[in-house]
Parts: structure tokens; sequence; C-alpha cells
């Protein structure tokens, strides 16, 4: 079995490259860093577009709706583990802790853990997209009225910045779910956690991470019957053209998907279906017959793949959760005591 670790060294990939290259504030859904980096990557010979322009108030609507499709194992395997679980999980975190969550999405996942807590403080969720995540922190405000509810919007593909200091008592538990680590490659995904150990000090994360599975199974998961991916997929598309302008014709673009063995991991891309030229803010770009805008990697790991990863940006491994069929973990990671350095 192949682990992570191998590809730490290569960053090759495009999608790599344009989340290396930012500079930002917390103007994360910025129009202007969205136009930037989807011209930039129309100019590459691979083009490319970063995954977390899927998810404005339409593309987040659209994932919640992926994640109720049957073929899409993850949310559904992920949500058993925690309701089996939340108590052990629950246990580790001890009294009074603080949940800071990683692209919180819908924040439903959450409510399984906090039902469990004893006494939890505080929650801060960050996510991307601003709108979606004040209705959504709205609705666990009045369902947890003792719980300080404080969302962020941010970025956390780039510096996590949390203005709130650690709880005084109680311990800060990170809580990234969903395997959106996979969206990372393996050298990004690798100074993420670098950075969760270093905001999380004296407490943990819980990473929630899809395993390596057969080929089938995740083939199916991201070609359901319904076309509901395939919308995920050119929402993208449609958000550059409410947003930014652009003439992008979605039914000359059709969704593909396929597992990657080599590197583990599934690529989503829109194929041109034909020679086209596209126009963004003043600029064309041209796409042959065939040709795709790469849009989304989600790897797939082992369990010692992410301990070995986890210890190397200075978590210390602790209980491992999983499903009976072994498709979706939770890992339970250890922040150091005390800052490195
Ligand atoms: C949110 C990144 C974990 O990779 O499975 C679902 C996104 N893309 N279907 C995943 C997604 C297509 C999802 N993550």
């Amino acid at each position: 079995m192949k682990d992570n670790l191998a590809f730490a060294a290569h960053r090759a990939d495009p999608l790599d490259d344009i989340a290396a290259n930012e500079v930002d504030t917390d103007g994360a859904a910025a129009p202007s860093s969205f136009l930037n980096d989807l011209q930039a990557g129309l100019a590459r010979s691979q083009k490319s577009i970063s995954p977390k322009y899927f998810y404005d108030e339409q593309g987040s609507t659209l994932f919640d709706r992926i994640c109720t499709l049957p073929e899409y194992y993850p949310t559904r395997t992920e949500l058993g583990i925690l309701q089996t679980h939340a108590h052990d999980m629950a246990a580790h975190m001890g009294i009074h802790a603080e949940i800071v969550e990683f692209g919180a999405g819908s924040l439903h996942k959450v409510r399984l853990l906090l039902d469990a807590m004893e006494q939890p403080r505080r929650y801060i969720p960050i996510d991307i997209s601003g709108d979606y995540l004040n209705v959504c922190a709205q609705s666990l405000r009045q369902a947890y009225p003792s719980l300080d509810v404080q969302p962020h919007i941010a970025d956390f593909t780039k510096e996590i910045v949390l203005a709130q200091q650690a709880p005084a008592l109680g311990r800060r538990v990170g809580f990234f779910p969903g395997s959106t680590l996979g969206n990372f490659e393996p050298g990004e995904a690798l100074r993420f956690l670098r950075q969760c150990a270093r905001v999380l000090t004296g407490g943990a994360l819980l990473l929630g991470a899809d395993l390596v599975k057969s080929p089938a199974v995740l083939h199916a998961a991201y070609n359901d019957r319904l076309g509901v991916t395939a919308d995920f997929n050119r929402n993208i598309l449609a958000r550059a053209n409410r947003e930014l302008g652009a003439n992008f014709q979605l039914h000359q673009f059709a969704h593909s998907a396929f597992y990657n063995a080599a590197v583990q991991r599934i690529e989503m891309h829109l194929m041109s279906t034909c020679r086209q030229a596209v126009q963004v803010a003043g600029n064309a770009y041209t796409f042959a017959e065939g040709e795709t805008l790469h849009t989304e990697n989600s790897y797939k790991f082992t369990v010692d793949g992410l301990q070995q990863l986890a210890v190397q940006a200075g978590l210390t491994p602790g209980p491992v959760w999983t499903d009976p069929a072994r498709q979706f973990c939770l890992l339970w990671l250890d922040a150091p005591a005390h800052h490195a350095g």
C-alpha cells in the first residue's frame, strides 16, 4: 500500500500552485481571488481551478444533496461512526471543551458531538461560504442556547488565524470531518496539520477521512445516477457566469470523475465536448474538444498513512474509530502540550 508520505516531495500538481501563490486577508470568498485564480488556472496547460470555489450558496446546497445520495457513502458512514462513538470522543475532549471546525458547511455533524459533550463552552465554525455559515450558525444557537457560537468566515486553506484565545478551562479540539483533507495535495495536507498542531496547542484534532477502497465503489460515489455531482461540478462554471460575467456554455462541458489509483485519488474534471472559446473578464480562453478543466482531487487514505502524516506534523495519534466495513475513519490526534520552539 502506497503511503501519503511518498508524495510529500512532489508538488507538480497545478492545484498546488494556486493555493501556494495566494496572499490574502480574510476575504475568503472575495470575487477578486476567484477571478484571479480562474484566469490563472485557465492559462495553464492543464486547466484547473481550486475546489474551494464550488461552495457558493448554490454549491453548498448541491453538496448537501450529494451527502444524501445513496451512492455517496462518506457522509452517512461518518455520521454512523459519530453516532456510535460520540460518547467516547466526548470523553477524550473532557468538560468545558471548545470545538473549532474547519470547513464547517451545514453544521450537522458537530451536533452529534455537542450532544455527547459535557458542558461544551464555545464552538467556532470556520467556513469560506459566509452567508450560508451565518444562517446555519443561527439555527445552531437556537438549538444550543448556552453554547457560545462564533462563526468565522475565512479560507482555512491559507493561514489559520484564530482571534479567540484557547479556553482557560477545558481543551480546544479541532474538528475536521468529511475527508476535506483529501482536497489538499499531500504537501499541503502536512502544512495544514502543522498549523493545527500550532493553533490547537494543549488540545487535539478529530480528523475524519475517507479510506482507500474498491475503485467501483469510489467511482459510483462521484458519478451518481441523478447527476447531482455533475451539477455540483458544473456549478463552478455557473458561478463564474453569475459572479464574474464569464460566458461558459454549461451544456458544452461534461462531468468526468474517475479514480486515479496510482495516486489514490478521485479526480473531477469538466470536459469540453467541442472546440470552443470562453470569455472571462475580457480575456478569451480556448478549449480543444476533449480538453478538461481539472476541478477537484479527492485523496483517499489509509489509517497508517494518515497517522504517519500526523506524526510528521507534530501530532500524536490516539484512538481510531471506523465503521465495520472500514470505509471511513475518524482519528484522534493530540496536539503538543506547548508550542514547539
Ligand atoms: C467535501 C471534498 C470531501 O471529496 O468527496 C463530493 C467533495 N466532490 N462529491 C469529496 C465532493 C464530489 C467531497 N469533499
